[in-house]
């Protein structure tokens, strides 16, 4: 196992942290820090699997007790409200947290619109990030290069300390920084074994645009039965933690952040003990990503991609 005596920052180039005793944070390429492990609000806690406020706002506030500072939001979740409440009830300060929040990009709606309407649903007066979910709404290049000069606004504005973009290919993110006054901080991918998504990652870190990583679990949720899923059992016995956290381990030791989620505050409590606890050598990282590109499975957006496309 890697030292865990020394510590280190890493940024948008794709470094990996030092060992240290507690979840890492990554520098933005604006200058803010972001910490490398998110609970998100998406999945398990979005309005479209449950209708009950207090089973949203419960879990998220037993997640953020159990230090997950970084919240992953959306307007599309259907839980701004909810991520609103869970924050005050957890008693944690404003400004130890990490919120993150996306538009839709709605047709009609001006994302100033959309923006005021989401702070005023988390009862914040910032975000840490803001997101454009996706590119696929987008008609042309341009609508793109309009919607991020709204998103420099924003950030202008103070309201958003960082801004980013989501589920964006090479292609968007080229024709972002084509009229971009401010770069993208992130972009938001689904990213595992299955989906590395070919020199996306690399494009990324050569424009240092921090990648986050949802979906991390995917080859030991929806995905099982593939070829890493040998190298993560070895794996896990090996550090003695479960197959997941090697999943959201691998995603850390590439200085990529990972978005997981649970409602099951015992699942979150371990990955908070464990994660810090045990680093991947870069072969065993490697390994897994040699390993990974004998399947390919896409969980999110799939309509916008052909079975065999890998971008
Ligand atoms: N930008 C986008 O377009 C986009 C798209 C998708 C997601 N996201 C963000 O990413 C977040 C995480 O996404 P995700 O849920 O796909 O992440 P994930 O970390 O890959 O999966 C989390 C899920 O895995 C389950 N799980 C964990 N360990 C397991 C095991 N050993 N066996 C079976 N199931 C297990 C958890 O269930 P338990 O509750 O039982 O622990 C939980 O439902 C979302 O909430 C959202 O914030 C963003």
């Amino acid at each position: 196992m890697h030292s865990i005596a020394s510590y280190f920052k890493p940024d948008a180039s794709g470094a990996d942290p030092k060992q240290a005793s507690f979840i890492p944070s990554l520098k933005l390429n604006d200058g803010h820090d972001i910490p490398m492990l998110a609970y998100g609000l998406g999945t398990k806690a979005s309005k479209t699997k449950t209708t009950k406020s207090d089973d949203i706002i419960n879990p998220t506030v037993a997640a953020i007790k159990a230090g997950y500072f970084h919240l992953d939001g959306a307007e599309s979740y259907g839980n701004e409200e909810e991520l609103g409440a869970a924050i005050k009830k957890s008693g944690v300060a404003r400004e130890r947290l990490f919120v993150t929040t996306k538009t839709s990009c709605r047709e009609g709606v001006t994302i100033e619109e959309a923006f005021s309407a989401s702070l005023a649903k988390l009862k914040l007066d910032y975000v840490d990030l803001y997101l454009i979910h996706s590119p696929f709404w987008a008609k042309s290049p341009q609508d793109l290069q309009r919607a991020w000069a709204e998103m420099e606004a924003i950030k202008e504005s103070g309201r958003a300390k960082s801004i980013g973009v989501s589920n964006y290919l090479q292609e968007h993110l080229e024709t972002t920084l084509q009229t971009a006054r401010v770069p993208p901080a992130v972009n938001q991918i689904e990213y595992h074994p299955y989906l590395q998504h070919g020199d996306l990652v690399d494009f990324c870190r050569k424009n240092e645009i921090a990648v986050e990583a949802y979906a991390p679990l995917t080859a030991v949720t929806k995905a099982t039965g593939g070829p890493v899923e040998p190298i993560y059992q070895v794996l896990a016995r090996k550090y003695g933690v479960s197959e997941g956290e090697i999943a959201l381990r691998w995603c850390l030791d590439q200085g990529i952040i990972a978005i997981t989620t649970s409602s099951n505050e015992l699942r979150l409590q371990t990955y908070m003990r464990n994660i810090p606890a045990f680093k991947l050598t870069p072969k065993e990282v490697d390994d897994i990503a040699k390993a990974g590109q004998g399947k390919h499975f896409r969980g999110f957006w799939g309509a916008q991609f052909s079975d065999d496309d890998r971008r």
